[in-house]
C-alpha cells in the first residue's frame, strides 16, 4: 500500500511526458490487480475450506464499494496488459524505439476503445442488479471481512520475512548482501526478467478470457443468481479444462505479480537487511497464496452435485 501511495504522490509531484504516465499507470495497474488477486484467490479457496463463508464473500463482491472497484480492476488489467505487450515488443525490437511515443498513444487509445463497450455491458448488469434494491454500502463487511484479515496476513508475511532475513543474514554474514549474493541475484533477476515477459504474454489470453466470462458474459451478479455461489464454481470445476485453466492463471499471475511487486519494493527499500526481509516476505506471501489456491483447485467443492 505504501509503495502504491509513494508511486502516486511522486508522479503528481514530477511533471513528465507520456512515457512517465505509461510507467506509473503500468505500475498502479499491476499493483492494483495484485491486491485484488490475493483477496480473490483467498476468498475463492473458501469454496473448499469454508463453503458457507464463500457465499458471504460473493455477497460482499456485490456491494457498491466492490462494484466500483471492479470497474477500476478491469481498467487496471486492460491498460497493464496492453502496455505490457508494448514493453515486450520494444524489448525484443529495440530498433523500434524511435516510435515509442506513438506506441504509448496507441496503448491509451486501445485501452479506451476496449473499456467503453466493456463498461457499458458491465453497467447494464449493475443497473439490473441494483434496480429496486435498498442501497447499502457494505462498509462494515469490507472492513471486518476483508481489510482486517488481509492486514493480518500482511503482518504475518512481514514477520516471517524478517525472521528469514535474520536467519539468512546469520548464516551468510551481512557481507554476503553486497558480495557474491549480488552476482547470484543478478542471475536470478535475469531469469525473472525473461519470465515477466513470457508470463505476461501467457497471462493475457487467460485473464481476458476469465474476465470476459465473469464480467461480460455471466456478470458478477450471475454467480449466485440461480442458487448457491458454490454451485456455480462446482459446475465450472466439473470440467478438468477449467481447473487447469485456473491453475495456469493462479501460478503465472501470482508469480508475475509478486515478482513485479518485489521490483517496486526494491526501488524504494535500499537498506540490504530491510530489502532482504521484504523480499522474503513477498516470496512467502506468494507461496502461501499459491498453496491455498492450489489446494482449493485440487479439493474442489465439497458436496457438489455430480
Ligand atoms: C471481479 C472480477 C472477477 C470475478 C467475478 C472472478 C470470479 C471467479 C470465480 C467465480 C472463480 C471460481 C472458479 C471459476 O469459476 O473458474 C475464480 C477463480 C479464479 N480467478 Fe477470478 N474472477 C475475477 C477476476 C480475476 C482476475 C482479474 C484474475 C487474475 C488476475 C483472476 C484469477 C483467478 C484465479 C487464479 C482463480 C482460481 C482461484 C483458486 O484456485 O483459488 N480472477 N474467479
Ligand atoms: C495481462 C497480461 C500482462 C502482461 C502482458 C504483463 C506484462 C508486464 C511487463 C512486461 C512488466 C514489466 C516487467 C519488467 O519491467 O521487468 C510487468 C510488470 C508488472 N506486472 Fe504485469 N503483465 C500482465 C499481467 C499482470 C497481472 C495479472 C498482474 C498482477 C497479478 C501484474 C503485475 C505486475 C506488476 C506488479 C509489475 C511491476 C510493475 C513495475 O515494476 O512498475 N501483471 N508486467
Amino acid at each position: 500500500m505504501a509503495t502504491l501511495v509513494t508511486t502516486i504522490s511522486e508522479t503528481l509531484r514530477y511533471r513528465g511526458k507520456i512515457g512517465q504516465w505509461s510507467w506509473v499507470l503500468h505500475r498502479i495497474g499491476g499493483l492494483g490487480t495484485l491486491l485484488f488477486l490475493v483477496i480473490h484467490v483467498i476468498d475463492t479457496s473458501w469454496v473448499y475450506f469454508f463453503p458457507e463463508l464463500y457465499e458471504e464473500a460473493i455477497r460482499i463482491y456485490q456491494t457498491p464499494l466492490f462494484t466500483v472497484g471492479e470497474f477500476f480492476l478491469v481498467a487496471c488489467v486492460v491498460f497493464h496488459a496492453f502496455n505490457g505487450v508494448r514493453i515486450v515488443l520494444f524489448d525484443f525490437k529495440p530498433e523500434w524505439w524511435k516510435h515509442q511515443a506513438v506506441a504509448a498513444q496507441i496503448v491509451f487509445l486501445a485501452t479506451f476503445v476496449v473499456l467503453v463497450p466493456v463498461f457499458i455491458l458491465m453497467g447494464q448488469h449493475v443497473v439490473e442488479f441494483y434496480t429496486g434494491r435498498p442501497f447499502d454500502l457494505g462498509l462494515e463487511a469490507v472492513i471486518t471481512r476483508v481489510a482486517l484479515p488481509f492486514g493480518g496476513g500482511m503482518a504475518a508475511a512481514l514477520v516471517g520475512g524478517a525472521v528469514l532475513s535474520v536467519l539468512v543474514g546469520a548464516v551468510t554474514g551481512n557481507r554476503g548482501a553486497a558480495g557474491p549474493q549480488l552476482r547470484q541475484r543478478s542471475r536470478f533477476d535475469q531469469l525473472m526478467w525473461t519470465f515477466m515477459r513470457l508470463s505476461g504474454l501467457l497471462i493475457l489470453p487467460l485473464v481476458f478470457g476469465h474476465l470476459a466470462i465473469m464480467h461480460v458474459i455471466e456478470g458478477v451478479f450471475a454467480i449466485n443468481a440461480s442458487g448457491a455461489a458454490a454451485d456455480f464454481v462446482a459446475a465450472r470445476w466439473a470440467f478438468l479444462f477449467w481447473r487447469v485453466y485456473d491453475a495456469g492463471l493462479l501460478a503465472l499471475a501470482l508469480i508475475h505479480g509478486f515478482n513485479g511487486f518485489r521490483h517496486v519494493v526494491n526501488d524504494y527499500a535500499t537498506h540490504p537487511a530491510i530489502r532482504r526481509g521484504l523480499n522474503w516476505a513477498i516470496w512467502l506471501g506468494c507461496l502461501g497464496v499459491i498453496i491455498v489456491g492450489a489446494v482449493a483447485l485440487i479439493g474442489g467443492v465439497p458436496n457438489a452435485m455430480p
